[in-house]
């Protein structure tokens, strides 16, 4: 017999919005802080509490969780919304180094991690701006 349960969306399995807006806080955190990550730390404004907000509401709808980037800023396409910062592959890695360190701080079960950062990726890709 089939399963009728659907599976849990990384957005309950986070603990909703709240543990969403802690793996948010955690990321900026260690992009403030790794020396790996500065070139993208700089390229954000030095109070990044508006894109810990952004990016919680964002990741919010875009993990099953109710839309609500779209309730408060209306819509948004990733991409475009990186095409004035020069993002390259070590950019892109900068990015995804902090969400990795992010998810393991907030202690996410590895399949949740593994199920994850390839979709962080393919979104992450589609920022690039520099085809290097
Ligand atoms: C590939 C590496 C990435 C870099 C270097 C990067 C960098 C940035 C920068 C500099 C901003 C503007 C910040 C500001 O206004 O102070 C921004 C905005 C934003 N980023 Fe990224 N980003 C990357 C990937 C991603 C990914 C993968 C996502 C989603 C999964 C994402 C989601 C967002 C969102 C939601 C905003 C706010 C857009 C808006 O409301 O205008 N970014 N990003």
């Amino acid at each position: 017999m089939n399963d009728p349960t659907p599976p849990e969306s990384p957005y309950l399995r986070l603990g909703k919005e709240e543990g969403i807006r802690r793996l948010v806080e955690l990321f900026y955190q260690y992009m403030s802080e790794l020396p790996e990550a500065a070139t993208i730390r700089n390229m954000h404004a030095e109070d990044i509490s508006p894109m810990e907000d952004k990016l919680t509401v964002f990741l919010t709808g875009w993990m099953g969780g109710p839309e609500r980037y779209r309730e408060r800023f209306g819509r948004v396409i990733i991409p475009a919304a990186h095409e004035p910062y020069p993002i390259g592959s070590a950019e892109r890695d900068q990015w995804l180094l902090c969400m990795r360190h992010a998810l393991d701080a907030v202690e996410a079960e590895p399949d949740l991690i593994e199920m994850l950062m390839p979709a962080f990726t393919q979104m992450a890709e589609m920022c690039r701006t520099i085809d290097d």
